[in-house]
């Protein structure tokens, strides 16, 4: 664990300019020889003992990562390797920040076209490695982590008390791509690279995309804003969660933040939070929960789901 004062003895800044302008006190960093798969199994392992399920239960592993243990094979096949999952498919998705909604949708969709019935959705991501720990800008902002769900199939009627995933809105734009990217990858420099990030343009068009994908995702239910038990934003700052509840009219107290916890860990942020919001009790079974993420594409997107 890293504290933002441990942070100020790297670059030029301080525990008060980055919990005010991002809500993070602290952040995780793995340790030697840990890497985003190993992260990936612990979380995987964890949801299948609290689904009750053994590795022979799950029949598709999909891992959202941008920071691969190798560029291939995939994350997903080493999670689904270390559960001892010997059937089906795994792979991997990559949509940054928004990868969750991206996997979750995927599995969504799997499941719905009756060829899966059980997926493991991971979130996993080791953004230490990809950090230039000089540049202040970005370096305080990230962290590492993982989380996972376990997605089933059952029989729905169709309505807004349905369990499981109600509907999944998945939007990008490429013509953003210089605004928060990576300077390297394997088919161009030949190395990992380092992120880079504007933050303030990157800032403005968070707030302005998640508005518009929790929107749809109420209209395509019929669901309202009083009718959200949890809105579960993904974890990248206190200021633009706030910023999106309160356009949206969400009340702060039903908002789940995580943030100060483990900083922006990208697509893990996710499901770390709905992990802290289970075990406190805030999330119980029949709940309507709003997910949303924003993330490098840009790529963004949200999912309605009944707990
Ligand atoms: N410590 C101290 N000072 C800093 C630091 C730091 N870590 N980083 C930047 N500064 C300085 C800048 O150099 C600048 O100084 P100057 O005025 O002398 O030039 C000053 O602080 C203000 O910088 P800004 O970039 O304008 O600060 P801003 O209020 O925009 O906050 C931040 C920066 C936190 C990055 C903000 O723009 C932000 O949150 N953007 C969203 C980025 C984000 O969350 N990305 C995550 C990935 S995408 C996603 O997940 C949505």
């Amino acid at each position: 664990m890293v504290t933002n004062r441990e942070l100020e003895e790297r670059v030029d800044t301080s525990d008060e300019w980055i919990v005010q302008r991002t809500g993070i006190r602290e952040r995780h960093i793995v340790a030697e020889g840990e890497t985003t798969s190993v992260m990936g199994i612990a979380a995987g392992r964890a949801a299948l003992a609290d689904a009750g399920l053994g590795p022979d239960d799950i029949d598709l592993v999909i891992c959202a990562t941008s920071t691969p243990d190798y560029t291939f094979p995939s994350t997903a096949t080493q999670i689904q390797d270390g559960l001892g999952i010997r059937g089906g498919a795994a792979f991997d998705i990559q949509a940054v920040c928004t990868g969750f909604i991206y996997a979750l949708a995927t599995a969504d969709k799997f499941i719905r076209s009756g060829s899966h019935r059980r997926v493991l959705v991971v979130g996993a991501e080791t953004f230490s490695k990809i950090l230039d720990w000089t540049d202040r800008g970005t370096c305080v902002l990230f962290g590492d982590g993982a989380g996972a769900v376990v997605v089933e199939a059952q029989e729905g009627t169709g309505a807004l008390s349905d369990r499981g995933i109600l509907t999944t809105q998945l939007r990008s734009d490429g013509r953003y791509r210089d605004r928060l990217y990576v300077d390297g990858g394997p088919g161009s420099t030949g190395t990992t690279g380092h992120l880079r990030m504007e933050g303030r343009d990157v800032f403005k068009f968070a707030v302005g995309k998640v508005i518009d994908v929790v929107r749809e995702a109420f209209a395509e239910t019929g669901a309202e804003i009083g009718d959200l038990d949890w809105f579960v934003p993904h974890q990248a700052n206190r200021r633009i969660i706030e910023a999106s509840a309160d356009k949206l009219g969400i009340p702060r107290e039903k908002v789940v933040i995580t943030v100060d916890r483990h900083g922006n860990t990208s697509a893990a942020s996710i499901p770390l939070a709905l992990d802290a919001a289970r075990k406190d009790g805030r999330i119980k079974d029949g709940h309507l929960v709003m997910l949303e993420a924003i993330g490098g594409g840009f790529t963004w997107g949200s999912a309605l789901v009944r707990w």
